[in-house]
């Protein structure tokens, strides 16, 4: 298939099953999909007709208007709902106000730092949620904001991240937002390719008991384009900042004056809600299109099926990752408040003051939904059960992850000491491209194998099949596709029509190609392999490889750079750099830190390479081409194998595998 066939994991071998819990729909008062036959069913139901499927469950959203037609499709540009006016705002915060539920909770945040009293928390509920936002979306007006202005939004994680989100929403201006760990260049590449004018930042955020300095990274990056006329700073963590008058104000002043009250902008089911970075097999982030909708159907469903939401429960869902990313505006925000829900928000570090700060916040909060990365599960288990043991975790009924796949160790982990083995774990399979859930077990219904993300949701007709676009027998890797659209798909990569046909729509004629390969077991069930471009998955976190080799030969250090994962305990993946150094530098632990401060800077900590070796050549094929296959089994400490005719210089690689470093 591709150059990157060697990251394809070993085939695993795993034939423990667990049945949904025989009690688990009385003690959760009910379940939406009951059993694996009603699963079935609908299944092949919606796969049928998806138009007729998916038009039903639209009318449970509000509409200012109804769509004249469920979908139009001619790959690859998918239309849903069309004709369709519809506000995501106001299905996330007015309808249930509407609908009476003005005082349930909308959102808890907690703080990190706890003082003597404790953490500060914040409750608010929809009617507090539906004034905040309506005041904030008033001052976006005063300052200029337009409909389809798309607005950056740099923040960390605290309740007005959720508040600006859905005030961009209310008036109709698309946000784009970055995850805070990302550098001041990632902040001005981002703003410049959506040429945006607004941003909302905070003077800082705390993480680990410190401040990150989120102000001082938006004022360098605004020092590198002169787009940007406005900025709004939350005050946070009141760390000294830089205001720059005219263009920046505070959000307390720019809210002190407005009316509380903003009507919801009736938007065309196909309008831009958002544009969302992320990395692909360029140098270059994509700007990935999500329209209204469709997303909105889709993580509507996905929300409460996956995680069996029932409404005046009791449940206090939280879903750790950062509003940074798509699993943040899906599953914090969009499907979680649609649903009603009470959706935890926590701005800090799990392992701050002390590595029980998530079981701790579960049984303070009453947690019954939690939703993590197997990274961070990896972590816990390095940390010891004793933690989780400490705390009350009785109140959880449903466990899941997401972001990369789970090892089959980390699994049962989280299934014996966190779910006390009876809560049901959904391993979900989807993507930023996505926008929500594709392949996923359901609570009731879906028997789970430790390491597989089950089967595909209901209306996703996924697959894996070879490049001719015909499925691949049971056992057999191939590429993962989608066959037919669904709503929350990708409409686009912001400015690049080209990129987007080549990238999801020309490996395979007519179908989503998602850039994963995998295969499927005797039962069905999808087990993801790994990515087959230039992707890594860095603790669930996604890594363009060529982002990571841009940024270190922009170091006067660096003549080339190759960059690619390495098995790692705790990252999943991690990133393992090859460089070749010009004459007048010295390959050295010093020379190490400093370009490891340097991707830091060009790109986000996240970004850091764990290992970094020098080499005076890199192997390459006589093309040219670097052979990242003879390097990732180097990074990985494995006997470099496979076909090596190509190999220019042997030597090359047999420097590389006596070098340790
Ligand atoms: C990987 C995150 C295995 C996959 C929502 C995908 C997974 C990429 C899983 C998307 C899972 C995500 N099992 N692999 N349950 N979920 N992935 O865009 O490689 O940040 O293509 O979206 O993460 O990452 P993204």
């Amino acid at each position: 298939m591709t150059d990157n066939d060697g990251a394809i994991q070993s085939v695993l071998q795993e034939d423990r099953v667990f049945d949904p819990p025989a009690d688990f729909i009385e003690r959760c008062g009910g379940a939406w999909v009951e059993s694996k036959e009603q699963y079935q069913t609908l299944h092949e139901q919606s796969i049928e007709d998806p138009e007729h499927f998916w038009g039903a469950v639209a009318e449970e959203l509000h509409w200012f208007k109804k769509w004249d037609k469920v979908l139009e499709w001619e790959c690859p540009d998918a239309r849903w709902f069309v004709g369709g006016r519809i506000n995501a705002c106001w299905n996330c915060v007015d309808r249930h106000v509407e609908n009476g539920f003005g005082d349930q909770t909308a959102i808890i945040w907690e703080g990190e730092p706890v003082g003597d009293a404790g953490p500060e928390v914040r409750r608010l509920t929809y009617a507090d949620m539906q004034v905040e936002v309506s005041r904030f979306a008033n001052a976006l007006k005063k300052l200029g904001v337009q409909r389809g202005d798309i607005v950056t939004i740099y923040m960390g994680m605290v309740p007005e991240l959720a508040i600006a989100v859905l005030a961009c929403a209310r008036i109709g201006a698309p946000h784009s937002v970055i995850f805070g760990g990302f550098s001041a260049q990632s902040i001005a590449d981002r703003v410049t390719d959506a040429g945006s004018k607004f941003v909302i930042t905070c003077d800082g955020a705390w993480r680990r008991g410190s401040v990150v300095e989120l102000k001082a990274n938006v004022d360098e990056a605004l020092s590198m384009t002169d787009l940007v006329e406005q900025v709004v700073v939350v005050r946070r963590c009141e760390n000294e900042i830089d205001m720059h008058a005219p263009r920046d104000v505070w959000w307390h002043d720019v809210v002190a004056d407005v009316d509380d009250t903003c009507p919801c902008e009736e938007m065309d089911s196909e309008d831009m809600l958002f544009l969302l970075y992320t990395s692909g097999s360029t140098g270059k982030p994509k700007g990935i299109v999500h329209t209204t909708a469709g997303y909105l159907v889709h993580t509507f469903l996905t929300s409460r099926y996956t995680f069996n939401l029932r409404h005046h429960k009791n449940h206090v869902y939280w879903c750790t990752a950062d509003v940074g990313w798509i699993t943040g505006h899906s599953y914090i925000i969009y499907g979680i408040m649609q649903n009603g829900i009470p959706s935890l928000m926590y701005e800090g570090a799990p392992n701050h003051p002390g590595p029980d700060r998530f079981w701790d916040i579960c049984q303070r909060h009453e947690v019954t939904h939690f939703y993590t990365a197997p990274t961070a599960i990896r972590a816990f288990m390095k940390w010891g059960e004793e933690h989780p043991r400490r705390h009350d975790l009785s109140k959880l009924e449903v466990l899941g992850t997401v972001g990369e796949p789970i090892n089959p160790e980390a699994w049962m982990w989280y299934h014996r000491v966190i779910g006390h083995e009876r809560c049901p774990i959904v391993d979900t399979w989807w993507q930023t491209e996505t926008g929500g859930h594709m392949i996923t077990p359901l609570p009731a219904a879906t028997p789970t194998v430790p390491g597989s993300c089950t089967l595909p949701f209901l209306g996703i007709d996924a697959a894996v099949v070879d490049e001719s676009g015909a499925e691949q027998p049971h056992g057999s890797g191939g590429l993962l596709v989608v066959r037919k659209p669904w709503p929350s798909m990708l409409r686009g990569i912001h400015g690049d029509r080209q990129r987007f046909i080549d990238t999801y729509f020309s490996r395979v004629d007519g179908m989503y190609f998602a850039g994963d390969s995998a295969r499927r077991d005797e039962r069905g069930y999808f087990w993801i392999m790994g990515r087959m471009d230039d992707v890594i998955n860095v603790s669930g976190h996604r890594l363009g490889t060529m982002e990571v080799e841009s940024a270190l030969v922009s170091h006067d250090s660096v003549v080339e750079a190759a960059v690619v994962g390495m098995p790692h305990e705790i990252k999943g993946t991690g990133i393992a750099a090859f460089c070749t150094l010009s004459p007048d530098w010295s390959a050295d632990d010093r020379l190490r830190d400093t370009l490891r401060a340097h991707v830091a800077e060009e790109i986000g900590a996240i970004a850091k390479p764990d290992m970094i070796r020098f080499t005076d050549a890199l192997p390459k094929t006589r093309s040219g081409k670097i052979m990242r296959r003879l390097l990732r089994d180097v990074a990985a400490g494995r006997e470099a194998g496979g076909d090596m005719t190509t190999l220019e210089d042997l030597s090359v690689l047999a420097r590389l595998q006596d070098d340790e470093d």
